[in-house]
């Protein structure tokens, strides 16, 4: 019998291509999204259409703070949990009220609805939760200090899930992902933004000096961590996911005139509050106890999201 999952922001960047990656192998999938306007709309629609019309694949449009969860849960084997308020540099201000209500609220509301569900959860948290750090690489059992109201709230929803495992006994798996990119990434995040104003021969704004450094990881390759926490049946409850690409900012710049065979003009601005200056993720949790290996490097992975850049551009692609 095929499995029912549920996705959470089923419309977005990493949530669509779960989607896809589920009803490809076979499960049934619902897709849970409320179409929030923190970008295009109709971006997050054209993520949808290899699945709209998908026999395995139905949409739920609503907002998990509003929904009769414990019904639309019903029968649920799984559920990947990526509804959130994303965005580390816009969550100063008076827009820390939705993502209190988007990433901790919502989270809480999930979990009450699945305690006794029988259901297993898979989170999707953020290398954010762990703040400017002086010890690299990053290890799940290092101190969480998060450098932004957006990672504070990505670590409360995290430590939610946590929470209703150790009281409730919910399954729960945590990932946190290290900034990831590919075809659909977000159009406020750093590729996306560099590669269309690239392709549309516009300047690149750099915040700051260029030097800072992320582990940059291809979004197959968080898939692919998903679908092995989905699956995973020990007791550990929290993996770094990162892409094994730690470079910095101006390295990335270079491999996208390289890759795009154009000439980046680079402006740098001041570093943005909330930013840390490096991040680097360590695997080797996720590596003996999810099988996690990355298999897309970064010169290859920037050559895909520009690909899906150029054709959107034009028209032709989702
Ligand atoms: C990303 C995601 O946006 C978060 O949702 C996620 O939780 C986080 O990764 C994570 O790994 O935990 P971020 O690392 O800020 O956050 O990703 P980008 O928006 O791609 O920014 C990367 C770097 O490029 C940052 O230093 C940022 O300041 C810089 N940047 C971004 C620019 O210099 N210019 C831009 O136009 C955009």
């Amino acid at each position: 019998m095929a499995n029912r999952m549920v996705v959470t922001g089923a419309a977005g960047f990493i949530g669509s291509h779960i989607c896809e990656a589920l009803v490809a192998r076979g499960d049934d999938v619902i897709g849970i999204d409320c179409f929030t306007d923190y970008y295009d709309v109709a971006q997050k629609r054209a993520n949808l259409s290899a699945l709209l019309n998908h026999p395995k694949f139905r949409l739920v449009e609503e907002s998990l703070t509003r929904m009769d969860l414990k019904r639309t849960l019903s029968g649920a084997g799984v559920v990947f949990h990526l509804a959130a308020q994303p965005g580390v540099r816009m969550s100063w201000g008076t827009d820390f009220e939705t993502y209190i209500e988007q990433n901790v609220r919502a989270t809480q509301m999930l979990c009450e609805a699945m305690k006794s569900s029988g259901a297993r959860l898979v989170y999707s948290s953020s290398s954010s939760v762990y703040g400017q750090t002086a010890h690299l690489p990053m290890r799940e059992d290092h101190p969480t200090r998060p450098n932004s109201p957006y990672g504070v709230t990505k670590l409360a929803g995290e430590n939610l899930c946590l929470l209703y495992a150790a009281n409730h006994g919910l399954p729960v798996a945590a990932l946190r992902y290290f900034t990831v990119y590919g075809p659909r990434q977000r159009p406020d995040m750093a590729f996306h933004r560099f590669l269309r104003a690239m392709l549309q021969g516009e300047p690149i704004e750099v915040y700051g000096s260029g030097t800072q450094t992320r582990d940059f990881t291809f979004v197959t390759d968080a898939v692919a961590a998903n679908l092995a926490a989905a699956d995973y049946r020990g007791n550990e409850t929290v993996f770094n996911i990162g892409g094994g690409s730690r470079v910095t900012l101006n390295t990335v710049i270079d491999l996208m005139g390289r890759v795009t065979g154009r000439t980046p003009d680079a402006r740098f601005s001041e570093t943005q509050k909330g930013d840390v200056m490096h991040t680097m993720a360590d695997i080797a949790l996720a590596a003996r106890e999810l099988g996690y290996a990355p298999k897309i490097g970064i010169e290859e992975g920037i050559a895909r999201e520009a690909e899906w850049l150029d054709a959107q551009r034009r028209g032709v692609g989702n």
